[in-house]
């Protein structure tokens, strides 16, 4: 959701923003800018629409220039405009500014400004910012300064950069809530919103914290507070190759993080089983502190909020404590019932959607444990919260979540088991003993790649239903959670409706819907419930819907189902991860059947950092 890139170093400043700047269209964006110091003034150039039309508007012939700073905008305050565009500028146009987040006061701020006779070009609330910028240098005397004393004034969210004729050779950049880093490569540096950005430059990136301002020049990184006190932290080397972070011949990066399941899951489990123990180093939590909580609430967004909605189940099933599954922008609000004796596990593959940082902060103020399950190394929540389990799943590029989703449901059972073993819990799960669920933990990556054997008769099912305008997903217990993430996964990347229900729910509303052409695809992996699904599945059929069933290999199917996927068979709270393969295979190729924009779909962004 909005990226900045920026170049500081001696020449091909712009080939290289822009160049950046690609490497973060996954964030999603509708407009396009760049601005850099040339002939003693800030040239900006801006564009609606992809990076491409940017391009065009440069030209053929780019200046060579050693300084730039690039900016993909998803709009918030404004229409998608050439004129709202980043980056912004004073009044004076020597001072430009990309901008990432929400400045919440920008109401009053220019209000403020417009009394003192600035003029705005823009509807967007970043533009608050150079005016004020400006505003600052005249009292202050100093660019640095300036920025300080008008982020001060700054009530929101924002990660910055800043240019101006005052500093031509550097880049000012500071962040609160939304994400940057700093890539120091020999003899220049990057500025990026993602990691990513910056790998083909170097690995060797500064992770910036709340609160940092810093100047950015070719040859040094001088870090500093907002009040202007000098501070150090040492640089991160990052693990991932550039191959990881690229698509690697796949014609998307879904498609390649689907087929990167197997290791994924095995890295999140990677060093964390020994014989049949979860082993979690890293958490300080006393086995007095794992018996002190009584309660547990998973928070989390989106694809996330499912894998929690697994976490609750397996939770109460072999810990026998109180677990809430909870979308964080309804815990935030909700006063919600948490003190020292809850554990709040948040999970996030980010680490920076807004919501959920918000809801971990609520959940620390009411003196709750906060725990984080992460992918993003140094990203907000796992700095934050009271402890971090990372889920080593590799970067996540392709909006639609998927690898990421099933390695968080690996740690979900790590943290079980684990959280089990400090408390002697009687693991009362489906009848599966500890032993024999941490084995099958450690087979999940050889099952994943087994049900990935399945994905040309996913591609002809897709090829089949395509056409189709909406789909239902059913499962129980474990299979609706499953069923929950499956519909999202459709929706989200090809544009069909669909809806996941309790199967047991049909009857009470849903069944209605059910006429030629809608589908119904059936989960029908959980023994204890499987013959109840049957049941409503025969009676989709019977008004002349088209059934899906998605069973374990060996099981019967109901009679009169249209199309079966078998997936092979697993303990109960595996089976999602299991199941979700050959349905976001089913969701990517109706996708791409459709001729939709898998990897950026529209309205969507992959890093949602405002509310
Ligand atoms: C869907 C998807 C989103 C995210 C949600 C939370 O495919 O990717 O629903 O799961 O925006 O994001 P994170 O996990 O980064 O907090």
């Amino acid at each position: 959701m909005c990226g900045i890139t920026g170049f500081i170093g001696s020449d091909g400043a712009i080939q290289i923003a822009l160049e950046s700047l690609k490497r973060l269209e996954y964030r999603g964006y509708d407009s396009v800018g760049i601005a850099y110091p040339q002939n003693n003034h800030i040239a900006v150039v801006r564009a609606t629409g992809n990076i491409s039309r940017l391009h065009d508007r440069l030209g053929g012939d780019v200046p060579d220039v050693a300084v730039a700073i690039a900016h993909t905008r998803w709009a918030t305050h404004g229409q998608p405009t050439e004129a709202n565009a980043h980056p912004h500028q004073d009044c004076s146009g020597q001072i430009a500014v990309a901008h990432n987040g929400i400045i919440e006061n920008y109401g009053p701020l220019r209000d403020e400004l417009q009394r003192m006779g600035h003029r705005f070009s823009s509807e967007t609330d970043t533009e608050v910012l150079p005016h004020l910028i400006e505003h600052y240098l005249h009292e202050a005397g100093d660019l640095v300064e300036a920025v300080r004393l008008s982020l001060r004034r700054v009530e929101g969210s924002y990660a910055v950069a800043v240019i101006s004729t005052r500093y031509p050779g550097g880049v000012i950049v500071a962040r609160k809530d939304s994400p940057l880093v700093i890539g120091l490569a020999e003899g220049s540096k990057l500025i990026a919103s993602d990691i990513p950005a910056v790998l083909p430059y170097t690995k060797d990136v500064l992770i910036l914290e709340d609160g940092d301002v810093v100047v950015v020049t070719p040859g040094a990184v001088i870090l500093t507070d907002i009040s202007g006190k000098t501070a150090h932290r040492s640089p991160t080397r990052v693990g991932w190759s550039i191959e990881e972070a690229e698509k690697g011949g796949y014609s998307h990066y879904m498609l390649k993080e689907i087929h990167e399941e197997p290791v994924a899951v095995r890295n999140a489990l990677r060093g964390r089983i020994d014989n049949d123990r979860a082993i979690l180093e890293g958490l300080t939590i006393s086995p007095a502190d794992w018996r002190r909580f009584q309660r547990v609430e998973i928070v989390a967004c989106g694809t996330a909020y499912h894998a929690g909605l697994v976490g609750k189940r397996l939770m109460e099933q072999i810990l026998r404590i109180p677990t809430e599954a909870v979308i964080a922008s309804e815990f935030r609000y909700s006063d919600p019932l948490v003190d020292e004796k809850t554990l709040v596990l948040l999970i996030s593959q980010s680490g920076e959607t807004a919501d959920t940082l918000a809801a971990m902060r609520e959940a620390k103020q009411r003196g709750a444990y906060t725990l984080a399950i992460v992918n993003v190394m140094g990203s907000t929540l796992a700095r934050e919260a009271d402890g971090v389990i990372y889920t080593q799943a590799g970067p996540e590029i392709g909006v639609a979540s998927t690898k990421a989703y099933l390695a968080q449901l690996a740690v979900i059972h790590l943290l079980a088991i684990h959280w089990a073993q400090q408390i002697d819990a009687p693991f009362l799960n489906d009848g599966v003993s500890r032993p024999l669920l941490v084995n099958e933990l450690e087979r999940l990556p050889d099952l994943i790649a087994s049900a990935l054997q399945g994905e040309p008769h996913i591609k002809s099912l897709a090829d089949r239903l395509a056409d189709r305008s909406c789909f239902i997903y059913l499962g129980r217990g474990y299979d609706f959670a499953a069923a929950m993430e499956a519909a999202l996964k459709l929706k989200e990347i090809s544009y069909i409706h669909a809806e996941a229900y309790a199967a047991g729910e049909m009857k009470h509303g849903p069944l209605a819907l059910i006429e030629p052409g809608v589908v119904v695809i059936g989960l029908a992996t959980q023994p204890t419930t499987n013959l109840k699904l049957w049941s409503n599945l025969k009676e989709v059929k019977a008004r002349n819907g088209t059934v899906v069933v998605v069973h374990t290999e060996g099981e019967s199917v109901p009679d009169g189902s249209d199309y079966q996927i078998s997936i092979p068979p697993a303990p109960p709270s595996l089976m999602p991860a299991i199941a979700l393969v050959p349905l976001q295979l089913l969701a990517y190729h109706i996708a791409n059947a459709r001729g939709c924009p898998i990897d950026q779909p529209r309205n969507l962004a992959k890093s949602v950092t405002v509310e």
